[in-house]
């Protein structure tokens, strides 16, 4: 890799919060869509805002960019006010907006060579189309990308400006498996080189894979932050066992049956928690061959039929849903 991107913002990994955020609120009419959201960003840290469609994570990605005013609170990048000297702010950051129109008709190099023009600073193209895997399309309009591509263009246009601190808003969202690795990848690469990258997504495991932080958001407000092994470890509950119950498929909600079953299966033995999650039983605990083993002998004493069982580790996904009793998935 070159330096272009590193230029002269490279620091140490010094743990300083680059990012504060203090009691932010933003209201839409009668509709409240951030309600006191406080956090800091440390220097040179992955964080990631993880949350349902709606949960307010555009809306306060934006009122760090400084893009929409805050009802109230107060919002430090890199030792600036963004509602009192934005212009400075925009200096070090750079921002990828989660639908960025961009100029169809232009050629990439044309566009990013016109974004350049807009800083005093910016870094050298040919390096900066290198890294985002763009060199060969330099010459193609904006129209012919695909998805991955336009996305790498829109990271590189937040890129121009050398900043220290990149916000990305769903840098992944729409993309095919692969494009997602390599956007993956570019930003592992731009940690690497110093970067504070905040992210917003609603893939757990994309949260999970890069970030060193994640916050976890819910109808505006913040529901959790920690590194994402400690977010799972705080639920006491390591692992999931998961079946179905073809027996009681069909059965209205509050039958004998299905209360009968539920009563059992929140008696065997490590389960910390019970979901159901339409046709599936999910047992949480963190004592997984013990609640394993109970449970196929609590099966067979009952003769209840169990099938498609299957165990795992518990995920972020799996954090929201024991903190919100909703999942990330269905907004
Ligand atoms: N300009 C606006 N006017 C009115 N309501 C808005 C406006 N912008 C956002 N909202 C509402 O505020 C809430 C939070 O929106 P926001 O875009 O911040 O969510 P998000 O977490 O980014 O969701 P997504 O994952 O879908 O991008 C939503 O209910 C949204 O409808
Ligand atoms: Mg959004």
């Amino acid at each position: 890799m070159n330096d272009a991107l590193s230029g002269n913002e490279r620091r140490q990994n010094d743990q300083a919060a680059v990012i504060r955020v203090e009691g932010l609120v933003k209201r839409y009419g009668a509709f409240t869509a951030a309600s006191g959201i406080s956090f800091e960003v440390r220097r040179g840290e992955v964080f990631g805002l993880l949350g349902p469609n709606g949960a307010g994570k555009t809306t306060t990605l934006e009122m760090i960019e400084g893009l929409r005013r805050p009802d109230s609170g107060t919002v430090i990048v890199a030792g600036y006010d963004t509602q009192t000297e934005l212009k400075k702010v925009k200096m070090v950051i750079g921002v990828q907006l989660q639908s960025t129109s961009l100029f169809d008709q232009l050629k990439v190099q044309e566009i990013i060579r016109m974004y350049a023009s807009f800083y005093p600073n910016s870094v050298p193209i040919r390096p900066l189309l290198q890294d985002m895997i763009l060199e060969e399309k330099k010459n193609d309009r904006v129209k012919h990308l695909s998805g991955g591509q336009r996305q790498r263009l829109a990271i590189a246009l937040a890129l121009v400006n050398d900043p220290q601190i990149i916000f990305l808003d769903e840098p992944t969202t729409g993309l095919d498996p692969g494009a997602r690795r390599t956007l993956w990848d570019i930003i592992a690469k731009l940690k690497a080189r110093g970067k504070t990258i905040m992210l917003s997504t609603h893939y757990m495991d994309e949260a999970h894979y890069l970030c060193d932080r994640v916050c976890l958001m819910d109808r505006g407000r913040v529901i959790a932050l920690d590194t994402p092994d400690h977010l799972v470890r705080n639920m006491r509950s390591d692992s999931a066992v998961e079946f179905r119950l073809p027996s009681l498929e069909g059965a209205p909600e509050n039958s004998p049956e299905k209360e009968q079953a539920l009563r059992l299966l929140q008696s065997v033995s490590g389960v910390k928690q019970l979901e159901v999650r339409g046709e599936w039983y999910v047992l949480y605990t963190d004592r997984m061959q013990e609640t394993l083993t109970n449970w196929i002998e609590t099966a067979r004493e009952n003769s209840l039929a169990f099938a498609d069982l299957r165990t795992r580790s518990a995920t972020l996904e799996d954090v929201f849903l024991h903190m919100t009793g909703r999942s990330l998935r269905e907004g």
